[in-house]
């Protein structure tokens, strides 16, 4: 049996496959476009692992994505590629309307062709999951009740729109065509592996570095943080056990204004890499021009999620930021070849000669 994962290379969906793989002899198909997201010196534990196929091309190519789709013949897909970062939105939405609508547009098409030619029980047993996020459904005031699956949808951002639009897209394959899908929409995820332009990875960075922790305006606007290895159980079992044409929320019921993670992760590299003139990390924060169009306040009912699938996450905040934290201090080199493009130069290397196409 085997899966395909899109966008396996990034943070979420290398969590996801690593996971993946430590547990399961399942194949994984990983076809990612390598955008400057994208990042297989993530994935460099799995380069003799034969139930790795590692793919590089665009989820929008349809001879591409037909072709392993025929090859490889996946009892499932799972859809994590994506542009995801709000702030490349904002200065260009462009690749965010090709990539999370048209591309997945284009992947929808091609999974449909695919399994409308499946045998009964195949075709019975297929699944194609699309992983989303909390923020197509807008912002929170601070007493609005958490998002449930039947809030009304409304993105702010041109990331945020272009990830509702996919979700709609995905619901009406499955209306209209009875593809058989699940949809999962998370809250802000946190973890190993994570680059270091969000908000979480790009403090504990730039505090190591001397430099400027960027708050952006007041600070007050909060996220629900989840660490990325439940976002990753979450979607195993929405896989397992979802049902057909649902959508599931994905959260950690951890709620916290910006400033509040950005102290905690000053205080957490107090405690484990001080200074060595005694000064805290959070002198180096500094207040900067708010994003347009911040929301405000995010925040996940993920009942339904617990209720129905029994899933729950098994991380704390505090046992996960702990986690995150002690992450990047003993992975320097992997945060280093990020920033300098090496990580692009790793894979020429790493992979010169090797098939990256089938
Ligand atoms: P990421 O930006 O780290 O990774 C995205 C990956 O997709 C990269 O490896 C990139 O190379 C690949 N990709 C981009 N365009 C592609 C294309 N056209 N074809 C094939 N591959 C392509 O993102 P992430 O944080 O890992 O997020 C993964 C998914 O989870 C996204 O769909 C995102 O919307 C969703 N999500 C993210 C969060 C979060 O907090 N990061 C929360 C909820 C949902
Ligand atoms: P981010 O990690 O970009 O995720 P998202 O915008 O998808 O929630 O940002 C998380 C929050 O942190 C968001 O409210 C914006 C804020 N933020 C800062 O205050 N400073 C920063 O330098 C960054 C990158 C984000």
């Amino acid at each position: 049996m085997t899966i395909l994962v899109t966008g396996g290379a990034g943070f979420i969906g290398a969590n996801f496959v690593l996971d993946w793989l430590a547990a399961s002899s399942e194949s994984v198909v990983n076809l990612d476009k390598l955008t400057y997201a994208g990042n297989l010196e993530t994935l460099g534990s799995l380069q003799n692992n034969a139930h790795h196929v590692f793919v590089q091309g665009d989820i929008g190519d349809r001879a591409l994505v037909d072709k392993l789709l025929q090859t490889h013949q996946p009892r499932a897909v799972l859809n994590f590629a994506a542009e995801s970062h709000v702030d490349r939105s904002i200065h260009g939405p462009g690749e965010f309307i090709e990539t999370n609508i048209m591309g997945t547009f284009r992947l929808l098409e091609a999974v449909r062709g695919y399994w409308g030619a499946l045998h009964d029980s195949p075709k019975a047993a297929f699944r194609f999951l699309h992983v989303s996020t909390d923020e197509v459904y807008g912002s929170l005031a601070q007493k609005d009740p958490a998002f449930t699956e039947t809030h009304r949808y409304e993105p702010n951002s041109p990331y945020s729109a272009s990830k509702a639009a996919s979700d709609h897209l995905v619901r009406a394959w499955h209306h209209t065509y009875g593809l058989p899908v699940l949809t999962t929409n998370c809250s802000n995820n946190y973890g190993p592996y994570h680059f270091p332009e969000k908000l979480i990875p790009l403090m504990i960075v730039n505090a190591l570095a001397g430099k400027p922790l960027p708050v952006y305006g007041d600070g007050m606007q909060v996220r629900d943080w989840l660490y990325v290895k439940d976002h990753c159980s979450a979607i195993r079992r929405v896989l397992e056990a979802g049902r057909l044409g649902e959508t599931y929320n994905v959260g950690g019921w951890n709620e916290k204004p910006n400033i509040e993670i950005v102290q905690t992760v000053c205080r957490l590299l107090d405690e484990l890499r001080p200074q060595v003139d005694g000064t805290n990390y959070s002198q180096q924060i500094t207040y900067v021009t708010d994003r347009p169009g911040h929301d405000r306040r995010y925040a996940i009912d993920a009942r339904k999620l617990e209720q129905e699938l029994g899933w729950k996450p098994a991380e704390t905040f505090e046992s996960g930021i702990r986690k995150t934290v002690e992450w990047y201090l003993a992975n320097p080199q992997w945060v280093r070849n990020v920033q300098s493009g090496a990580y692009r130069e790793w894979v020429q290397k790493q992979y010169a000669g090797a098939e990256l196409v089938p």
